[in-house]
Protein backbone atom coordinates (compact mmCIF):
# COMPACT_ATOMS: atom_id res chain seq x y z
CA UNK A 1 0.00 0.00 0.00
CA UNK A 2 1.11 3.37 -0.77
CA UNK A 3 2.08 5.96 2.12
CA UNK A 4 -0.32 9.06 2.32
CA UNK A 5 -0.06 11.99 3.18
CA UNK A 6 -2.93 14.48 4.74
CA UNK A 7 -2.24 18.37 4.17
CA UNK A 8 -4.79 19.82 6.66
CA UNK A 9 -5.28 22.99 4.81
CA UNK A 10 -3.43 25.55 2.49
CA UNK A 11 -4.14 29.47 1.52
CA UNK A 12 -2.18 28.73 -1.80
CA UNK A 13 -4.30 28.97 -4.80
CA UNK A 14 -3.95 25.58 -5.88
CA UNK A 15 -1.79 22.19 -4.42
CA UNK A 16 -0.08 21.26 -7.59
CA UNK A 17 3.00 21.36 -6.43
CA UNK A 18 2.56 19.36 -3.59
CA UNK A 19 0.92 16.65 -5.73
CA UNK A 20 3.92 16.99 -8.28
CA UNK A 21 6.37 16.20 -5.26
CA UNK A 22 4.24 13.93 -3.50
CA UNK A 23 3.40 11.69 -7.50
CA UNK A 24 7.10 11.46 -8.11
CA UNK A 25 7.64 10.09 -4.63
CA UNK A 26 5.04 7.80 -4.86
CA UNK A 27 2.76 9.29 -2.27
CA UNK A 28 -0.60 9.74 -1.73
CA UNK A 29 -1.98 12.62 -1.14
CA UNK A 30 -5.11 14.13 0.07
CA UNK A 31 -6.06 18.00 0.94
CA UNK A 32 -8.89 18.19 3.92
CA UNK A 33 -11.97 19.88 2.79
CA UNK A 34 -12.33 21.52 6.00
CA UNK A 35 -9.95 22.37 9.30
CA UNK A 36 -12.57 21.48 12.32
CA UNK A 37 -11.31 19.31 14.73
CA UNK A 38 -13.54 16.08 13.88
CA UNK A 39 -12.83 16.23 9.77
CA UNK A 40 -9.12 16.39 10.67
CA UNK A 41 -8.68 13.37 13.16
CA UNK A 42 -11.49 11.41 11.16
CA UNK A 43 -9.41 11.91 7.80
CA UNK A 44 -6.24 11.90 9.84
CA UNK A 45 -6.84 8.65 11.08
CA UNK A 46 -5.21 6.75 8.11
CA UNK A 47 -2.60 9.32 6.96
CA UNK A 48 1.61 8.46 7.18
CA UNK A 49 1.74 11.97 7.58
CA UNK A 50 0.28 15.52 7.63
CA UNK A 51 1.21 18.88 6.67
CA UNK A 52 0.05 21.54 8.13
CA UNK A 53 0.12 25.24 7.10
CA UNK A 54 -2.46 27.43 9.53
CA UNK A 55 -4.54 24.82 10.75
CA UNK A 56 -4.72 23.81 14.53
CA UNK A 57 -3.45 20.41 15.07
CA UNK A 58 -3.65 20.14 18.69
CA UNK A 59 -4.36 16.95 21.20
CA UNK A 60 -7.52 16.47 20.50
CA UNK A 61 -6.32 15.96 16.66
CA UNK A 62 -3.14 13.93 17.28
CA UNK A 63 -4.29 11.32 19.79
CA UNK A 64 -6.52 10.09 17.36
CA UNK A 65 -3.86 9.62 14.42
CA UNK A 66 -3.09 5.90 14.02
CA UNK A 67 -0.80 5.72 11.14
CA UNK A 68 0.86 9.02 11.83
CA UNK A 69 4.98 9.67 11.08
CA UNK A 70 5.61 12.76 10.86
CA UNK A 71 3.97 16.32 11.14
CA UNK A 72 5.27 18.70 9.15
CA UNK A 73 5.05 22.93 9.18
CA UNK A 74 5.05 24.68 5.95
CA UNK A 75 6.84 27.70 7.99
CA UNK A 76 8.83 28.37 10.59
CA UNK A 77 6.60 29.08 13.85
CA UNK A 78 5.34 25.85 14.70
CA UNK A 79 2.88 26.93 17.44
CA UNK A 80 -0.27 25.36 16.03
CA UNK A 81 0.90 21.74 16.29
CA UNK A 82 1.22 20.35 19.70
CA UNK A 83 4.83 19.25 20.22
CA UNK A 84 4.08 17.47 23.79
CA UNK A 85 0.85 15.37 22.12
CA UNK A 86 3.44 14.68 19.44
CA UNK A 87 5.68 13.50 20.86
CA UNK A 88 3.53 11.04 23.44
CA UNK A 89 2.26 9.39 20.68
CA UNK A 90 6.02 9.33 18.87
CA UNK A 91 5.18 11.42 15.97
CA UNK A 92 8.27 13.61 14.92
CA UNK A 93 7.02 17.18 14.23
CA UNK A 94 9.40 18.89 11.31
CA UNK A 95 9.19 22.94 10.21
CA UNK A 96 10.79 24.22 7.22
CA UNK A 97 13.82 27.08 8.86
CA UNK A 98 14.98 28.39 6.08
CA UNK A 99 13.30 29.73 3.10
CA UNK A 100 12.12 33.45 3.92
CA UNK A 101 14.58 35.04 6.02
CA UNK A 102 15.63 37.64 3.87
CA UNK A 103 11.63 38.29 2.74
CA UNK A 104 10.45 38.56 6.96
CA UNK A 105 13.93 41.05 7.50
CA UNK A 106 12.91 43.20 4.58
CA UNK A 107 9.16 43.25 5.27
CA UNK A 108 10.53 44.03 8.98
CA UNK A 109 12.20 47.14 7.60
CA UNK A 110 9.91 47.80 5.31
CA UNK A 111 6.89 48.55 8.37
CA UNK A 112 9.49 49.91 10.59
CA UNK A 113 10.40 52.59 7.72
CA UNK A 114 6.67 53.10 7.32
CA UNK A 115 5.92 53.78 10.31
CA UNK A 116 8.92 55.95 11.14
CA UNK A 117 9.16 58.12 7.99
CA UNK A 118 5.27 58.33 8.34
CA UNK A 119 4.46 56.75 4.57
CA UNK A 120 1.41 55.80 5.16
CA UNK A 121 -0.18 58.92 6.90
CA UNK A 122 1.35 61.02 4.79
CA UNK A 123 0.21 58.79 1.53
CA UNK A 124 -3.18 58.72 3.10
CA UNK A 125 -3.57 62.73 3.84
CA UNK A 126 -1.66 63.55 0.16
CA UNK A 127 -4.36 61.82 -1.28
CA UNK A 128 -7.26 63.16 0.84
CA UNK A 129 -6.10 66.90 -0.82
CA UNK A 130 -4.04 67.93 2.16
CA UNK A 131 -0.27 68.55 1.03
CA UNK A 132 1.17 69.44 4.05
CA UNK A 133 5.26 68.51 4.78
CA UNK A 134 4.52 69.99 8.46
CA UNK A 135 2.62 66.48 8.99
CA UNK A 136 6.10 64.79 8.58
CA UNK A 137 8.12 67.14 10.58
CA UNK A 138 7.37 64.54 14.21
CA UNK A 139 9.78 61.57 12.64
CA UNK A 140 12.62 60.64 14.53
CA UNK A 141 16.07 60.63 12.99
CA UNK A 142 17.09 57.25 12.82
CA UNK A 143 21.33 57.85 12.75
CA UNK A 144 22.66 56.54 16.19
CA UNK A 145 19.29 55.45 17.47
CA UNK A 146 19.16 51.93 19.06
CA UNK A 147 17.62 49.05 17.25
CA UNK A 148 16.58 46.54 19.83
CA UNK A 149 15.67 42.63 18.99
CA UNK A 150 14.55 40.77 21.11
CA UNK A 151 15.48 36.93 19.90
CA UNK A 152 18.39 37.13 17.43
CA UNK A 153 18.51 33.90 15.32
CA UNK A 154 18.12 33.79 11.87
CA UNK A 155 15.75 36.57 11.33
CA UNK A 156 17.01 38.12 13.25
CA UNK A 157 20.34 38.74 12.03
CA UNK A 158 19.39 38.91 8.80
CA UNK A 159 17.03 42.68 10.33
CA UNK A 160 20.52 43.86 12.18
CA UNK A 161 22.52 43.92 8.67
CA UNK A 162 19.53 45.67 7.50
CA UNK A 163 19.18 48.17 10.11
CA UNK A 164 23.22 48.71 10.30
CA UNK A 165 22.61 50.08 7.07
CA UNK A 166 20.30 52.85 8.24
CA UNK A 167 22.88 53.83 10.75
CA UNK A 168 21.33 51.83 13.80
CA UNK A 169 23.03 50.58 16.75
CA UNK A 170 21.65 46.85 17.12
CA UNK A 171 21.35 45.29 20.20
CA UNK A 172 19.89 42.08 21.19
CA UNK A 173 18.41 40.59 24.23
CA UNK A 174 18.55 36.37 23.18
CA UNK A 175 19.36 34.27 26.35
CA UNK A 176 20.61 31.25 23.81
CA UNK A 177 23.17 33.57 21.83
CA UNK A 178 26.45 34.14 22.45
CA UNK A 179 28.03 37.45 22.82
CA UNK A 180 30.81 36.42 20.91
CA UNK A 181 28.29 35.47 18.04
CA UNK A 182 26.33 38.03 18.04
CA UNK A 183 29.34 40.41 17.89
CA UNK A 184 30.55 39.26 14.55
CA UNK A 185 27.18 40.27 13.38
CA UNK A 186 27.97 44.04 14.73
CA UNK A 187 25.44 43.47 17.36
CA UNK A 188 25.69 44.21 20.60
CA UNK A 189 24.10 41.49 23.09
CA UNK A 190 21.94 42.40 26.14
CA UNK A 191 22.31 40.51 29.19
CA UNK A 192 18.84 41.64 30.92
CA UNK A 193 15.38 42.04 29.26
CA UNK A 194 14.51 44.74 30.93
CA UNK A 195 17.84 46.58 29.65
CA UNK A 196 16.57 46.21 26.32
CA UNK A 197 12.99 47.49 26.95
CA UNK A 198 15.06 50.82 28.57
CA UNK A 199 17.42 51.23 25.69
CA UNK A 200 15.46 50.23 22.34
CA UNK A 201 14.18 52.77 20.59
CA UNK A 202 12.76 50.66 18.21
CA UNK A 203 11.85 46.89 19.55
CA UNK A 204 11.20 44.69 16.88
CA UNK A 205 10.67 40.95 17.49
CA UNK A 206 12.03 37.64 16.35
CA UNK A 207 11.65 35.19 18.92
CA UNK A 208 9.48 32.03 18.66
CA UNK A 209 6.06 32.00 20.00
CA UNK A 210 5.74 29.76 23.06
CA UNK A 211 3.91 28.72 26.27
CA UNK A 212 6.88 30.94 28.25
CA UNK A 213 6.87 34.21 25.40
CA UNK A 214 3.41 34.13 25.40
CA UNK A 215 2.18 38.08 25.94
CA UNK A 216 5.67 38.49 26.98
CA UNK A 217 4.94 42.38 25.94
CA UNK A 218 2.46 43.16 28.56
CA UNK A 219 1.37 46.23 30.27
CA UNK A 220 5.01 45.80 32.83
CA UNK A 221 7.30 45.08 29.69
CA UNK A 222 5.56 48.11 27.55
CA UNK A 223 5.89 50.76 30.99
CA UNK A 224 9.82 50.45 30.72
CA UNK A 225 10.08 51.38 27.29
CA UNK A 226 11.01 54.77 26.35
CA UNK A 227 7.83 56.99 25.36
CA UNK A 228 8.95 57.69 22.36
CA UNK A 229 9.69 53.93 21.40
CA UNK A 230 8.07 52.29 18.42
CA UNK A 231 7.73 48.38 18.36
CA UNK A 232 7.71 45.91 15.82
CA UNK A 233 6.47 42.53 15.27
CA UNK A 234 6.67 40.15 12.22
CA UNK A 235 7.26 37.49 14.65
CA UNK A 236 3.71 35.97 16.04
CA UNK A 237 0.96 38.15 17.27
CA UNK A 238 0.30 36.11 20.77
CA UNK A 239 3.98 37.35 21.53
CA UNK A 240 1.81 40.78 22.52
CA UNK A 241 -1.41 41.53 24.65
CA UNK A 242 -3.13 43.16 22.10
CA UNK A 243 -4.88 45.29 24.67
CA UNK A 244 -1.97 46.42 27.09
CA UNK A 245 -0.51 47.50 23.68
CA UNK A 246 -3.36 49.51 22.37
CA UNK A 247 -3.52 51.48 26.22
CA UNK A 248 0.26 51.75 26.03
CA UNK A 249 -0.29 53.85 22.59
CA UNK A 250 -3.67 55.80 22.85
CA UNK A 251 -2.27 57.06 26.49
CA UNK A 252 0.88 57.80 24.57
CA UNK A 253 3.31 55.26 26.53
CA UNK A 254 4.90 54.27 23.44
CA UNK A 255 4.81 55.76 19.69
CA UNK A 256 4.00 53.62 17.44
CA UNK A 257 3.88 50.22 16.40
CA UNK A 258 4.21 48.39 13.06
CA UNK A 259 2.81 44.52 12.55
CA UNK A 260 2.17 41.79 10.53
CA UNK A 261 1.38 39.65 12.98
CA UNK A 262 -2.70 39.37 14.98
CA UNK A 263 -2.77 36.71 18.39
CA UNK A 264 -6.06 35.96 16.24
CA UNK A 265 -5.43 35.66 12.15
CA UNK A 266 -8.07 36.37 10.47
CA UNK A 267 -9.33 39.23 13.34
CA UNK A 268 -13.00 37.91 14.44
CA UNK A 269 -13.80 41.35 14.46
CA UNK A 270 -12.21 44.84 14.29
CA UNK A 271 -9.59 45.05 16.28
CA UNK A 272 -9.44 48.33 18.29
CA UNK A 273 -6.03 48.60 16.90
CA UNK A 274 -6.59 49.47 13.47
CA UNK A 275 -8.57 52.48 14.30
CA UNK A 276 -5.15 54.45 15.45
CA UNK A 277 -2.99 56.29 12.91
CA UNK A 278 0.01 55.22 14.92
CA UNK A 279 -0.48 51.63 13.79
CA UNK A 280 0.35 49.92 10.34
CA UNK A 281 -0.66 46.25 9.95
CA UNK A 282 0.23 43.78 7.41
CA UNK A 283 -2.11 40.55 7.06
CA UNK A 284 0.52 38.35 7.89
CA UNK A 285 2.32 38.70 4.19
CA UNK A 286 6.28 39.14 5.69
CA UNK A 287 6.98 35.51 4.48
CA UNK A 288 5.78 36.09 0.85
CA UNK A 289 7.35 36.23 -2.24
CA UNK A 290 6.86 34.30 -5.55
CA UNK A 291 10.15 32.89 -4.79
CA UNK A 292 9.92 31.94 -0.98
CA UNK A 293 6.14 30.54 -1.38
CA UNK A 294 7.15 27.99 -3.87
CA UNK A 295 10.99 27.13 -2.21
CA UNK A 296 8.41 26.57 0.94
CA UNK A 297 5.79 24.26 -0.46
CA UNK A 298 8.20 22.07 -2.11
CA UNK A 299 10.83 21.98 0.97
CA UNK A 300 7.91 21.44 2.92
CA UNK A 301 6.90 18.45 0.60
CA UNK A 302 9.96 17.00 0.21
CA UNK A 303 10.55 16.62 4.17
CA UNK A 304 7.47 14.38 4.39
CA UNK A 305 8.47 12.44 1.59
CA UNK A 306 12.30 11.78 3.33
CA UNK A 307 10.89 11.44 6.97
CA UNK A 308 8.52 8.66 5.36
CA UNK A 309 11.80 7.05 3.45
CA UNK A 310 14.29 7.68 5.80
CA UNK A 311 12.08 7.49 9.63
CA UNK A 312 13.74 10.66 10.39
CA UNK A 313 13.19 14.77 9.19
CA UNK A 314 16.15 16.45 8.25
CA UNK A 315 14.23 19.80 10.38
CA UNK A 316 13.05 17.95 13.37
CA UNK A 317 11.45 20.40 16.20
CA UNK A 318 10.59 17.32 18.85
P1 LIG B 1 15.24 31.13 14.88
O1 LIG B 1 14.91 29.88 15.60
O2 LIG B 1 16.40 31.15 13.96
O3 LIG B 1 15.46 32.32 15.95
C1 LIG B 1 14.66 32.48 17.10
C2 LIG B 1 15.55 33.06 18.18
O4 LIG B 1 14.75 33.36 19.32
C3 LIG B 1 16.63 32.06 18.65
O5 LIG B 1 17.91 32.65 18.51
C4 LIG B 1 16.29 31.81 20.10
O6 LIG B 1 17.43 31.65 20.91
C5 LIG B 1 15.54 33.08 20.48
N1 LIG B 1 14.69 32.95 21.66
C6 LIG B 1 13.97 31.87 22.08
N2 LIG B 1 13.34 32.16 23.22
C7 LIG B 1 13.67 33.43 23.54
C8 LIG B 1 13.32 34.31 24.62
N3 LIG B 1 12.52 33.92 25.61
N4 LIG B 1 13.83 35.56 24.61
C9 LIG B 1 14.63 35.98 23.61
N5 LIG B 1 15.01 35.19 22.58
C10 LIG B 1 14.52 33.95 22.54
O7 LIG B 1 13.90 31.56 14.13
P2 LIG B 1 13.77 32.64 12.97
O8 LIG B 1 13.92 31.98 11.66
O9 LIG B 1 14.62 33.80 13.28
O10 LIG B 1 12.21 33.01 13.13
C11 LIG B 1 11.74 33.74 14.26
C12 LIG B 1 10.22 33.74 14.27
O11 LIG B 1 9.72 34.47 13.15
C13 LIG B 1 9.58 32.35 14.11
O12 LIG B 1 9.45 31.72 15.37
C14 LIG B 1 8.23 32.65 13.50
O13 LIG B 1 7.25 32.69 14.50
C15 LIG B 1 8.39 34.04 12.90
N6 LIG B 1 8.15 34.05 11.46
C16 LIG B 1 7.21 34.91 10.96
C17 LIG B 1 6.97 34.97 9.60
C18 LIG B 1 5.98 35.92 9.02
O14 LIG B 1 5.60 35.78 7.86
N7 LIG B 1 5.53 36.93 9.73
C19 LIG B 1 7.68 34.07 8.67
C20 LIG B 1 8.69 33.26 9.30
C21 LIG B 1 8.90 33.24 10.64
Amino acid sequence: MKPSVLMTDTIFPDTSLEQEVFAEEGIEFTLSPSQDVKTLAESGKSADALLVVYASVGADIIEQLERCKVIVRAGIGYNNVDLEAASRKGIRVANVPDYCQGEVADHTLGIFLALARRICHLNRRVKEGNWNANEGKSAPRLQGKTFGLLGCGAIGQEVAQRAMAFGLEVVAYDPYASPEALSQHGIRKIEDIDQLYREADFLSLHLPLTESTKHIIDRTALSKMKRSAMIINTSRGGLIEENDLYTALVENRIAGAAIDVLETEPPQSTPALFGLDNVIITPHTAFLSQDSVAELRKKASLEVARTLRLGTPAHPVN
